[in-house]
């Protein structure tokens, strides 16, 4: 582990490398606490490359046991080997070489899981981003790309399945109860890309033709026993496939692709040539155990990785700060898949929902970077909701910009140009220029300048001139390192509503470039006349989420509630509805802070009741209607010295006075969108299924009894129900032996399913209040948990510190004093998920000064704690500066 304090990395130093590494032969002999690993290297030195110039690889924390040149001893007085970096010298001018090193590793005991390490007995490997260098010395960085092939030996009882990248050469056994395995992966690669699994697993096999007539093997590994619960991971793979040929005209180019579901993983899934490895709660779902939740995370986490052979491993990045350029252009292909196979505005919906509660929080507080980051002290913080998401909506706007047509020319310039390189975002944006004959030099400031824009927005109707005026003014917030900020390209798509919910026809416009539906601001003030106006419009601004801002408009909740029921864009319904409610809310917690009682707008019940109870709107689009706006949300719209408490209280006494006088409503929504017949997974039934729901959280408070969630508890047959239906019980009612009895069942009936248990941990560790920290510590202590696995930490310790706004930020600082704890013992063991479960306290300087003070004291007690990974006083450093 690397525990000395990591030097900061500079964009502006990238350099290439000295020397040209041309193929890569890897021999493991696998062994749960001895592997020893042979890695022979064929390198030449770069034309031009400094000729005295020595060969320096990386490492972290490597054993060498052997080193050949051009297979002779090499001479000790040639190279330097430390655990962390190998220095050979005195190579040839320009003649190749060969290096052959053996390492001697460890996988029992790497319990941070980056390099090769063993999860419930099987061997795997987590390369990205520099995992790689803890198997073997290399030049661990994604633009050395080589090809592969890679022998594997391993007990034949224990490890009956060998795997690696590529297409499989052949296999044999080996003497003494062993065998071998050759793998042969045509296509250059970096380290990062690198797989190899070994072990005793089940498997679900199928096959797809792609469309130029070419077979493709498929196999999912999972658990013995488990293989009836990868058929949704199987389905959603095939149809991935096939999406990217049709949308992008991407083909596969293996003639295997393999998927391993593993039981401990720090992320979601990793996306190795042609051998994807998972965390298992992305792959393995049925009915009686998967939420319609788990079911779409499984198909957009498929789709990621998947779409990534040609957003990543096809093309890859140049270096770490390009980590945008595949991950933000691959969730924004699996955004548009999942947009394609479900409904698209409500997929639109959650995705804005989960980056306001996720990102803007992030660019509004102390870890605030760009899209494009220029400096890094541990990269493996930098796989952010920044980097993921609003790289995303930085591309979704490109989209935008250039049109559907032009992103997919932009898209096939792309491919043409840079297939096997390892590219930048200057060479990605390039082609969206090249390809529609555009200049988007100021739009690439998203890339570059961090925080959220807030644009300001008046408008005026001139009744005798029949003009609409629209005055815009953009302000980039101060983030760390970036006080000034240019002004930037933002693609506002808007309508002109009219009474009768007729879009008005536009004689003219000045002062603004308009395409279409899309508005174009880019200076810091902008004001733009419409003309030939016949009445009063209401403009409904930032259709779709065109542009991932906050807008700061003072519209009046006549017209929110004109858009919310008449907008021919659902996603602007539903945002206005948001824009009705936050307000009230906010007002609420205020109210409730100085202990006045809270008055809800009946405006405000009365529009949401009328939307949830539409049966010409589509259920799923109704739940997301009916969700308010959650406790951080309003943290979010308050901005700084925010009592938790008091937004709760606000809150609840909003939603109390909505279920009240919807009651009748709810009542009926429930008993009429009970789903019929055979569960299936399919959006239209998850739909009636998160309607239902939404309407039984609202009938418990009504109610004021736990009885009809306790029926419905009873009564589920599938999991999305049945977890609903228990939130209902330990959140509203916490102390019910309804809800105690509900809680024991369900631990009884799961107690062998790990997967379904985290719900279990999650649904108690979010319970709102003080009682929280006592119930989670309690649940530590219980048989299910294991500090080992990250999917029980997250689902434990993480829900508590992210998802409980009152109950983590208690006033008496006790939920944080306990993280810190968890932080100094999670982080000798998994230095990554330790930092990232820190990530929960980002907005801590926007809570008032009591717990912030105590926020501080708990990170100033993390910093004094011994031998701190980078990873951690990374995040602690930022967080105090
Ligand atoms: N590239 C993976 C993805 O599909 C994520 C891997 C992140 N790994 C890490 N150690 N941070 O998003
Ligand atoms: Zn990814």
């Amino acid at each position: 582990m690397r525990t000395e304090n990591g030097q900061i990395i500079h964009l502006a130093d990238y350099r290439q490398t000295d020397f040209v590494l041309e193929r890569v032969d890897l021999t493991f002999e696998l062994d749960p606490t001895e592997t020893k690993v042979e890695a022979r290297l064929i390198f030449h030195r770069r034309e031009g490359a400094d000729t005295a110039a020595p060969l320096v690889l990386d490492g972290d924390e490597l054993v060498m046991t052997g080193l050949l040149f051009d297979q002779m001893e090499m001479d000790a007085a040639r190279y330097d080997a430390t655990p962390d970096s190998l220095t050979i010298r005195d190579l040839p001018a320009s003649e190749p070489f060969e290096i052959t090193i053996t390492t001697m590793i460890n996988p029992e005991a790497n319990t941070q899981l980056m390099g090769l390490y063993r999860s419930n007995g099987v061997y795997c490997t987590q390369c990205e981003a520099e995992g790689f260098r803890r198997i073997t010395y290399f030049p661990d960085r994604p633009d050395v790309l080589a090809v592969y092939t890679v022998n594997i030996i391993a007990d034949k009882a224990s490890c009956p399945l060998l795997l690696s990248n590529g297409n499989f050469l052949g296999g044999a056994g080996y003497g003494e109860g062993k065998h071998f395995a050759a793998w042969f992966d045509p296509h250059p690669k970096p380290s990062y890309l690198f797989a190899l699994v070994a072990g005793d697993l089940g498997v679900v096999e199928d096959a797809f033709t792609t469309m130029s007539g070419r077979e493709v093997t498929l196999k999912i590994y999972v658990e013995h026993g488990k293989e009836a619960r990868a058929a949704y991971a199987m389905d959603a793979l095939k149809r991935s496939m096939k999406w990217d040929e049709e949308v992008f005209g991407r083909e596969y180019d293996l003639d295997i692709f393999m998927i391993v579901a593993v039981s401990d993983f720090n992320m979601g899934a990793m996306e190795n040539k042609g051998l994807n490895v998972f965390n298992d709660k992305y792959v393995l779902a049925d009915p009686e155990t998967a939420t319609d939740q788990d079911y779409a995370n499984i198909e957009a986490i498929i789709a990621h990785e998947y779409f990534h052979n040609w957003t990543g491993n096809r093309v890859t990045c140049r270096d770490w700060f390009q980590l945008c350029l595949k991950e933000g252009l691959t969730v924004y292909r699996d955004h548009e898949f999942s947009a394609d196979q479900r409904s698209r505005p409500v997929k639109r919906i959650a995705e804005v929902r989960h980056l306001k509660s996720e990102q803007f929080p992030e660019d509004a507080g102390p870890l605030a970077h760009p899209v494009r980051p220029t400096k890094y002290r541990e990269i493996n913080n930098f796989y952010t909701t920044t980097v993921y998401e609003k790289g995303s909506e930085v591309t979704r706007m490109i989209a935008t910009i250039v049109g559907k047509d032009g992103f997919k020319k932009g898209m096939d310039l792309y491919f043409e140009r840079h297939d096997g390189d390892a590219a930048t975002i200057e060479d990605f944006v390039k082609c969206f220029e090249d390809a529609n004959g555009v200049d988007l030099a100021q739009f690439s400031l998203w890339y570059h300048q961090a925080g959220t824009p807030l644009v300001s927005v008046s408008c005026a109707y001139d009744q005798a001139k029949g003009e609409f005026t629209l005055s815009l003014e953009q302000m980039i917030p101060p983030t760390p390192g970036q006080s000034i900020k240019e002004p930037m390209h933002i693609p506002l798509r808007f309508g002109l509503l009219l009474e009768d919910g007729s879009e008005a026809k536009v004689a003219a416009v000045s002062g603004a470039d308009i395409t279409g539906d899309v508005l174009h601001l880019k200076e810091r003030r902008q004001t733009v006349t419409f003309s030939g106006i016949p009445s009063r419009p209401v403009l409904v601004l930032n259709r779709s989420f065109s542009a991932p801002v906050n807008l700061h408009f003072e519209q009046a909740p006549a017209d929110l509630a004109h858009i919310a029921r008449h907008d021919s864009d659902l996603f602007s319904r539903w945002q206005a509805l948001n824009d009705l409610a936050l307000p009230s809310l906010v007002e609420a917690a205020s109210k409730a802070r100085a202990g006045e009682t809270v008055e809800t707008s009946a405006m405000l019940a009365d529009t949401l009741i009328a939307i949830a109870g539409d049966e010409n709107l589509e259920p799923a689009f109704r739940a997301q209607a009916l969700a308010l706006p959650s406790e951080s949300d309003i943290a979010r719209e308050l901005g700084s010295n925010n009592d938790p408490d008091a937004i709760r209280t606000g809150r609840e006494a909003v939603l109390a006075f909505i279920a009240n006088r919807g009651a009748e409503v709810f009542a009926t929504l429930f008993e009429r969108h009970r789903t019929q017949g055979a569960f299936t997974p399919d959006a239209a039934n998850a739909g009636q299924r998160a309607l239902r729901n939404a309407a039984l959280s609202y009938l418990a408070v009504s109610d004021g009894t736990p009885a009809r969630a306790a029926e419905a508890f009873a009564s589920a047959d599938n999991m999305t129900d049945l977890s609903a239906a228990l939130t209902v019980l330990a959140h509203r009612f916490p102390a019910a032996t309804e809800t105690a009895q509900a809680l024991e069942s369900f631990r009884a009936r799961f107690a062998d399913n790990a997967l379904v248990i985290d719900k279990w941990f999650a649904i108690q560790s979010t319970i709102p209040g003080d009682g929280a920290l006592a119930r989670v510590q309690a649940l530590m202590t219980s048989p299910h948990f294991t500090k080992s696995n990250p999917n029980r930490v997250r689902a434990l310790v993480g829900a508590f510190a992210f998802s409980n706004p009152t109950g983590f930020n208690r006033a008496d600082g006790a939920g944080y004093r306990f993280l810190a704890e968890q932080i100094l013992e999670i982080d000798p063991k998994n230095p990554q998920l330790a930092a990232r479960i820190l990530t929960s306290m980002r907005s801590w300087r926007a809570l008032e000064a009591v717990r912030s003070d105590h926020a501080r004291n708990a990170f100033r007690t993390i910093a004094a704690g011994e031998k701190l990974s980078s990873d951690v006083s990374d995040i602690v450093e930022r967080m105090l500066k």
